[in-house]
């Protein structure tokens, strides 16, 4: 029995070696903007961006757009895609916030995880992570790979377990990658982490097979059942090469400064971390380079394929940033993150996006977004210090947009539940739990004019009711809930 699971052991090790893999230096930054293509495409985004890769990124890039650019930041000349992540702010005493500097640009790691793998397909387009994530409800740290099942393997818990924040102390050992899903806080980094923290981003690897793109950005894919190996799940059979976005950010250049880092998109947590990718290789080229580049040395210069270019050309190539933020200063903002995006603590889901600025007019939703489904979101932040305190939220229902044929009559139903949020001592939620529902009040509203598209967004929340509000070891939320 014994020798049986040494075997097992020694080829689950063997397999694992086989994988080849390539590491794209794009030493160069193409741009830091307010631009993201596929979130906000013909528009300024909500917030900056690090961008890589091709010269040719617009606010409203395709891939035939940037295959026109005339130059990528990247080391190969045949790669024109676009690779991009929220760029990472040090929140100064007074609020102002600066740019920390990403040393070395981004590495784009292209690994050939499992079998008969293929590359993106034309068009292909996806995102990774979720800008409003602000917890993570699984077990932390990690259990053993071997031991994941159940909810560990469901995608959201996958997706989180996609992000890797690595404190970089050269004179240790390295931490393992994607070991902390979360950013660590300003004392950890100061103490720990001299060479700074390196945000890693793991894509998902697993394609139905017929769809470049989707509505989401990432219906289309899936992450296999291990993060970056293991099974697909059924309807994402078709295995794509495996995408994996490394950038350092030098936070030791703040330790004696007081404040914290943030990212742009309001996270000062990390679970909000991200990225996106439009695929731009020249025709044909990936897959070749799928077939061939099989070294295990993960050098571009040991691919044959390849076309490289230097170092100085990579960080010669930049795009033009559009004439509406050219006057946007994304290295340093007063009073706040560039565009005023508010900072969410969560652990409440941040959406939809929030300014500082009261003045600040939230995007509203068009007709050509599909209707969403109606959403929760808190009105202010929580604070983690403390597992025995409890508060009450304010109720902010999230506007939906329908759309409308003919005259219609809408009902708004306010339901008050309770959910129970269960913490660790250090304030680290574990799960939460909800009670039943009760309709707290009602609201009819007839449309007597027909309209292409209604924006509905329940503005008088019910009347408050006296609660306990001081429960020990969990907290109470009040939600809103929209019919
Ligand atoms: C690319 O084009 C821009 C203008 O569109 C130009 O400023 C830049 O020098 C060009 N870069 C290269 C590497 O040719
Ligand atoms: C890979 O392709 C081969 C040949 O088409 C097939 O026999 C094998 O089952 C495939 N493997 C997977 C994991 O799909
Ligand atoms: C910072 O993080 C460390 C490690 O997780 C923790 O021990 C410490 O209490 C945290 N400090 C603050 C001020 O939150």
């Amino acid at each position: 029995m014994r020798r049986n699971v040494a075997i097992v052991v020694c080829l689950a090790a063997l397999s694992g070696v086989a994988d080849a893999f390539w590491r794209l230096p794009c030493r160069g930054r193409s741009g830091v903007a307010r631009m993201d293509p596929l979130m906000a495409s013909g528009k300024p985004s909500d917030h900056v961006h690090a961008v890589h890769g091709s010269g040719g990124f617009t606010m409203s890039s395709t891939e035939a757009t940037l295959k026109k650019g005339n130059c990528t930041s990247c080391a190969v000349t045949q790669d024109k895609s676009a690779y991009w992540a929220p760029a990472l702010y040090f929140m100064h005493e007074n609020g102002d916030t600066e740019l920390v500097n990403e040393v070395g640009g981004m590495l784009a790691y292209y690994f050939l995880n499992g079998e008969n793998i293929t590359a993106f397909p034309e068009n292909f387009r996806m995102i990774a992570g979720d800008s409003f994530m602000r917890h993570f409800p699984w077990p932390i740290p990690d259990p053993p790979k071997s031991e994941w099942s159940g909810d560990d393997i469901s995608q959201p818990a996958l997706r989180q377990k996609a992000l890797g924040f690595n404190c970089l102390n050269y004179n240790l050992d390295p931490e393992p990658s994607l070991g902390r899903h979360f950013m660590p806080n300003k004392t950890f980094m100061d103490e720990h982490c001299t060479d700074g923290i390196r945000f890693e981003l793991m894509f998902p690897s697993c394609w139905n097979g017929k769809d470049a793109d989707s509505n989401d950005h990432r219906s289309h894919i899936a992450y296999p059942s291990l993060v970056m190996d293991g099974e697909c799940p059924e309807g994402f059979d078709t295995r794509l090469v495996s995408l994996f976005f490394e950038t350092i950010w030098d936070t030791y250049a703040f330790k004696d400064k007081q404040g914290d880092f943030v990212l742009a998109n309001g996270d000062p947590t990390g679970y909000g971390y991200h990225g996106d990718f439009i695929y731009g290789w020249e025709n044909g080229y990936l897959q070749r380079a799928v077939d061939q580049c099989t070294d295990l040395s993960g050098r571009v210069e040991d691919c044959p394929v390849f076309d490289l270019q230097s170092e100085y050309d990579q960080g010669q190539c930049t795009f033009p940033v559009p004439e509406e933020l050219k006057d946007e200063d994304v290295y340093l903002h007063k009073g706040g993150l560039p565009n005023n995006i508010a900072i969410e603590y969560g652990p409440a889901y941040a959406s939809p996006v929030k300014y500082t600025t009261p003045g600040h007019a939230a995007p509203t939703p068009t007709a050509t977004q599909p209707a969403s489904k109606p959403g929760f979101s808190l009105g202010s932040s929580l604070d983690l210090a403390s597992s025995s305190i409890s508060s009450m939220l304010k109720l902010a229902p999230t506007p939906t947009t329908s759309l409308i044929q003919d005259v219609i009559t809408e009902e708004i139903v306010y339901v008050d539940q309770e959910i129970l949020l269960y913490m660790d001592t250090k304030g680290v939620p574990l799960e939460t739990e909800s009670g039943s529902q009760t309709t707290m009040s009602t609201a009819t509203s007839t449309l007597t004019r027909v309209a292409s598209a209604v924006v509905t967004t329940p503005t008088n929340p019910p009347m408050k009711r006296d609660r306990h509000s001081h429960i020990h070891g969990h907290r109470r939320h009040r939600f809103g809930h929209t019919h």
